[in-house]
C-alpha cells in the first residue's frame, strides 16, 4: 500500500445484504466528506464481468481490470441485478478473488484523496478484515422479510422483472453464504455497534449514527 494519511476518520460498516448499509453510509460520507466506497459493488462489478465474458475470465483478465479499476465504473446500473448480487456472492468465495480486491479497498480506506477528511467503506469483512482499526465500527442489520421488500422495491423502481418472493429466497440463500463461508466470512465484531433499522425511517437511522460519531469526534476534541 500506498502512504498512509494521518489524522483521518475511518468508519467500517457491515451488514447483510440489504440493510440499509449503503443508503446511511453515502449519507453520513456527504455529512462529513468522507471517501466512500460500497465494497459489495467490487465483487458485482466482477461477477457482472464473469456473467458477460466467460470465456475471457481468468486470473490475468482480472488483475488488469482491478488495476485499473475507477470508482466511476461500479456505479454502472447493470451491477445493480439480482443475477449479479447472486453470482457475487459466490464469487466473493474464492479467495484469489478477495487476495486480488484486498488491496484496491486498502488503498481506498487509508489513503483517500487530500480533498475528504477520511474514508467510510461498507461491506461484509470491513470491520475486522480491511479497515480493523476503523475509528467507528457499526454493524447495520434488519429483519429478513424487511431488507427483502426493500431489495424488492428497490428492483422494481430499476423495472426490473423480479417477485417478492424470488427477492426473499435470494436473500435468504446469500445471508447463508455469507454468514457460513469459511473465508472472511459476515460477522458482528465485539467492537462494532450494533444498529438495527428494521423500525427505523432513513432520516431517524442517520440521527442515530450522526449522534454516535458526533460523540466520538467531540471526545477526541475534533468537532
Ligand atoms: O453488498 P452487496 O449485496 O452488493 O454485495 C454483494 C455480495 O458481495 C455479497 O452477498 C457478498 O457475498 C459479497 N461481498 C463480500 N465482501 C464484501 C462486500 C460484498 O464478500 N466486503
Amino acid at each position: 500500500m500506498q502512504n498512509k494519511r494521518k489524522n483521518i476518520l475511518k468508519i467500517a460498516i457491515d451488514s447483510p445484504a440489504a440493510a440499509g448499509a449503503g443508503t446511511l453510509a453515502k449519507a453520513i460520507s456527504k455529512h462529513y466528506n468522507l471517501f466512500y466506497l460500497d465494497t459489495g459493488k467490487i465483487y458485482r462489478m466482477i461477477a457482472y464481468l464473469k456473467i458477460k465474458y466467460p470465456k475471457k475470465f481468468n486470473q490475468k483478465f482480472l488483475k488488469k481490470k482491478i488495476k485499473t479499476l475507477n470508482v466511476e465504473e461500479l456505479k454502472k446500473k447493470a451491477l445493480l441485478s439480482n443475477q449479479v448480487g447472486n453470482e457475487a456472492s459466490i464469487i466473493s468465495k474464492t479467495k484469489s478473488i478477495r487476495k486480488l480486491v484486498f488491496s484496491f479497498q486498502k488503498n481506498f480506506a487509508y489513503n483517500p484523496p487530500r480533498s475528504y477528511k477520511g474514508s467510510c467503506l461498507d461491506g461484509r469483512d470491513i470491520t475486522y478484515n480491511i479497515v480493523p482499526d476503523a475509528d467507528l465500527k457499526f454493524f447495520i442489520t434488519a429483519n429478513l422479510r424487511t431488507r427483502a421488500l426493500r431489495r424488492y422495491k428497490e428492483l422494481k423502481s430499476l423495472n426490473k422483472r423480479i417477485s417478492y418472493i424470488e427477492v426473499l429466497k435470494s436473500i435468504k440463500k446469500r445471508d447463508k453464504s455469507d454468514f457460513t463461508r469459511k473465508i472472511s466470512p459476515l460477522k458482528k465484531t465485539k467492537d462494532s455497534l450494533l444498529i438495527n433499522t428494521t423500525n427505523l425511517t432513513k432520516k431517524a437511522c442517520f440521527l442515530k449514527i450522526k449522534k454516535i460519531i458526533d460523540e466520538k469526534l467531540i471526545l477526541n476534541g475534533n468537532l
